[in-house]
């Protein structure tokens, strides 16, 4: 694993974006896994402003996002469909037919429409690049602590961690309790490690023992983000606070000093 140590957010997001551009630029019809999030509001800012200079075209990308709260239509302001409108799709030229994003709408059957969703990928030949942000418990996507990681799309119930943090998006008086979602559909473990190059973004003390025990604890379903041990590329990109608990950062800032030296394509 590739450990990049940022100064802060803006660092990371400018970080994150250049990557993203730099594979969509080899791959014009690069398969991006995206993610949702406070931490990749900036990262979609930098992909904006990239597209709006002329230096990136999504005009053949597809993407498919990570997962999507149970319950929440599309035009809900705190679905995860609405959060990637507003922070990327409207403002970049991706064909709206190239974007996956599981449905919180369905009923019934939700094992046949997470195969579904599967099956999505797989036509597409499986996801090139692959975002992802990181919660307090570790969880990727919304793979939950104990989440197997062998797990494939599919219905997952929302630990309580998770359930406190995200209730700050659904304020007492917006929406009624029932609304607030208990459940979502997501990708699973063994889904996002199929994916070819994983980046993974930290930032602020919270996520601080999540990255330690995700980088340097044992591979374990209590903490999700472990599992990207098993996985042949991945880059944590992460602030001085959420690398605060790493025991190993000096050996990381010599890598990241030898990687620039030899193999400069995976930080630009
Ligand atoms: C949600 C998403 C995750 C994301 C996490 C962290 O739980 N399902 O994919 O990583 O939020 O969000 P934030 O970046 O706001 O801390």
């Amino acid at each position: 694993m590739l450990v990049i140590l940022k100064r802060d957010d803006q660092e990371i997001s400018r970080q994150a974006a250049q990557l993203i551009a730099s594979a969509v630029r080899k791959n014009p019809a690069l398969t991006l896994g995206l993610a949702t999030g406070g931490t990749m509001i900036g990262v979609y800012r930098h992909l904006v402003a990239l597209h709006k200079q002329g230096s990136l075209d999504f005009s053949r990308v597809v993407t498919f996002n990570l997962d999507e709260y149970l319950g929440l239509p599309a035009e809900h302001p705190r679905s995860f469909h609405h959060f990637m409108q507003e922070n990327l799709f409207a403002h970049v030229n991706v064909d709206p037919r190239n974007i996956h994003i599981p449905d919180g709408t369905i009923r019934g059957n939700y094992d046949q429409y997470c195969a579904s969703y599967e099956e999505a990928i797989r036509k597409a030949g499986g996801i090139d690049v692959q975002l992802l942000g990181i919660g307090r418990n570790g969880h990727i996507g919304f793979n939950e602590p104990t989440s197997s990681i062998g797990s494939r799309t599919r219905l997952k119930v929302l630990s309580q961690e998770t359930l406190d943090d995200n209730s700050k998006f659904f304020a007492p008086g917006e929406e009624s309790p029932e609304e607030s979602p208990r459940c979502a559909i997501t990708m699973g473990i063994g889904t996002i490690l199929e994916t070819r190059k994983i980046l993974l973004l930290a930032t602020g003390a919270g996520k601080s023992a999540a990255v330690a025990n995700s980088i340097e604890g044992p591979v374990t379903s209590a903490v999700s983000a472990s599992a990207l041990q098993l996985h042949p590329d991945v880059t944590f990109i992460i602030d001085d606070a959420a690398a605060s608990q790493l025991t190993q950062r000096d050996y990381y800032l010599r890598v990241l000093e030898m990687t620039a030296l030899l193999t400069p394509d995976r930080l630009s």
